[in-house]
């Protein structure tokens, strides 16, 4: 009982989530840049339940409107966290190394919109063959799977380890480091 007590004391102390909410919203602006990019992540979501039976300009629309939101919005969106948000998650981690598991899923989202760009450039030339339009909803489905995970792990773990540990000093700092507007 006492040893238990004892470990007790040497951890940080936390407040009751609940409470963690209202204490500190200094992240407010990347969560609400989540939201939006999730918008944009169901919306690919739902090209990969009917791709298989719009008519063809109608897919080659919803292909040039993700490449559009993957090259312009999410990966500059990762880039942002890999320049400012990473590593300071790794340093407060104490290992530079430690936030290498979701630059990894980067990679993959990265890798995903490219082969969605292939796909997007042979449509068109004409409507896809059947195994490309299998294809297509794999890669689509698979964003989407991705994407969603990496953001709950982010909000869920990053977000609330810098808004327990950094000043609000630090936040401004990152968020120039991220281009990011200080929301606060
Ligand atoms: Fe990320
Ligand atoms: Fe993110």
């Amino acid at each position: 009982m006492m040893d238990r007590l004892a470990a007790g004391r040497n951890r940080p102390v936390r407040p009751p989530s609940s409470l963690a909410g209202i204490m500190n919203h200094a992240l407010q602006p990347l969560r609400e840049e989540h939201t939006t990019l999730l918008t944009h992540i169901e919306d690919i979501r739902a090209m990969a339940d009917v791709a298989a039976e719009i008519s063809p300009p109608l897919l080659r629309q919803g292909l040039d409107d993700a490449c559009r939101f993957l090259r312009g919005q999410l990966v500059p969106h990762m880039r942002a966290e890999e320049r400012g948000l990473y590593p300071r998650v790794g340093r407060l981690l104490g290992a530079s190394g430690a936030t290498d598991p979701m630059r990894m899923d980067h990679g993959a989202v990265q890798r995903y919109a490219e082969d969605l760009g292939v796909l997007k450039d042979r449509a068109l030339m004409g409507p896809l063959r059947k195994e490309e339009l299998k294809t297509l909803r794999r890669i689509l489905y698979g964003l989407h799977a991705l994407v969603t995970l990496h953001f709950t792990k982010e909000d869920a773990l990053y977000f609330s380890l810098l808004e327990e540990r950094l000043s609000p000093a630090e936040v401004t700092d990152m968020f120039r480091d991220m281009d990011i507007p200080n929301g606060g």
